[in-house]
């Protein structure tokens, strides 16, 4: 049996970006008897960003109570909290010190936010806590510690997974033969989701349309969203299209059609839009329903995590032994 694995971080409210681009495809794999699928919330991820003890937990609980309404089954996939898992931290430890600064210094997040600080010409390290810089350290545990054979993600993964392979080979070559190599998995058409402005849909840029909003702020964000100035009645391309994109997401393939040949016949923004909302709000409103009625409901999701983080750790105690036996800490 394969190992599927996948995580989200609690630094915002689950987006329209991390639903198409990791929960469904992730959810299909999960439905899949080849597969056994480990799902988590990255909580001590989170942390690098969210420092507010309300917040980090309340968004937890958003993240796990997003994965149930949307049909997570617990009793078949391992559904947990990274910091119920104490094996993941140690080995981020092991594995720190089989990694070369070097390859942190390439990361793309940390690349980004030095960027940044040097065109508003601040110190080139301001904002860049020990835990983001060392974050696809831990990313690499999440992953190895499992043996996971696919990681589905959106592009933005990519460079995190293609780490932990570098990390797993280092860590083979040097002690023999632990860890298998993962592999990512993403969908060419989602692995970049627009945002209300064009960019990518992400926390950092403000541009996202969270998942479970009221029907009424849906409409007004979808209303919200850039489009270009082709008039009304002229031919639009879908491709190049961010209502396009989202639409093709919830609706059926006989909706699909039709809406190309709309884009083709000429249809105005407002009215895209609209159709936009219409299927996006009837494929939600049953799950919106299960989530708020989970997330008022903490104690419940709890129980949940913990018997997840059980399952979890029962698969990593093995692997983490063996692995200290391989670097000497066991005759
Ligand atoms: P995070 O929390 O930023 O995002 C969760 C998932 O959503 C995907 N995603 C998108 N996909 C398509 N279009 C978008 N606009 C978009 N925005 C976000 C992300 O690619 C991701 O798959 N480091 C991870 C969390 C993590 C993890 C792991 C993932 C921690 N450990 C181990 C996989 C395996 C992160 O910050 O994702």
């Amino acid at each position: 049996e394969k190992i599927v694995l996948t995580g989200i971080k609690p630094t915002g409210k689950v987006h329209i970006g991390n639903y198409i681009g990791a929960i469904k495809p992730a959810l299909q794999l999960a439905d899949n008897d080849d597969y056994t699928a480990l799902y988590f919330i990255a909580d001590y991820h989170g942390l690098t960003f969210i420092q507010d003890r309300e917040q980090f937990n309340q968004l937890s609980y958003e993240i796990a109570a997003t994965w149930l309404a949307l049909g997570l089954d617990p009793e078949r996939a391992i559904f947990y909290r990274q910091s119920d898992v104490p094996e993941i931290f140690e080995l981020s430890w092991i594995l720190a010190c089989l990694t070369p600064k070097g390859l942190m210094n390439r990361a793309h997040a940390y690349k980004a936010i030095r960027e940044l600080n040097e065109q508003i010409g601040a110190d080139l390290d301001t904002g860049v806590n020990m835990g983001l810089f060392t974050y696809p350290i831990l990313m690499s545990a999440d992953i190895l510690l499992f043996q996971s054979d696919i990681v589905p993600v959106g592009k933005d993964q990519i460079q995190h997974v293609e780490i932990a392979r570098d990390i797993a080979e280092h860590f083979n070559r040097t002690f023999g033969e632990t860890f298998k190599l993962p592999n990512y998995r993403v969908d060419e058409n989602t692995a970049v989701i627009p945002g209300m402005d064009g960019r990518k849909m992400s926390k950092s840029y403000n541009n996202t349309i969270p998942l479970f909003e009221s029907s009424e702020s849906l409409l007004r964000l979808i209303k919200k969203m850039k489009t270009d100035s082709v008039p009304p009645n002229e031919p639009k391309d879908p491709a190049q299209s961010n209502i396009f994109t989202l639409y093709k997401e919830f609706a059926t393939e006989e909706q699909v059609n039709q809406m190309k040949d709309r884009f083709q016949s000429g249809i105005s923004w407002g009215e895209a839009k609209n159709e936009l909302y219409q299927v996006m709000n009837s494929f939600l409103e049953e799950p919106r329903q299960r989530y708020f009625d989970l997330i008022s409901q903490p104690e419940q999701i709890d129980e949940i995590l913990s018997r997840g983080a059980e399952k979890a750790r029962s698969l990593a105690i093995p692997l983490l032994e063996r692995i200290k036996q391989r670097i000497g800490r066991y005759l």
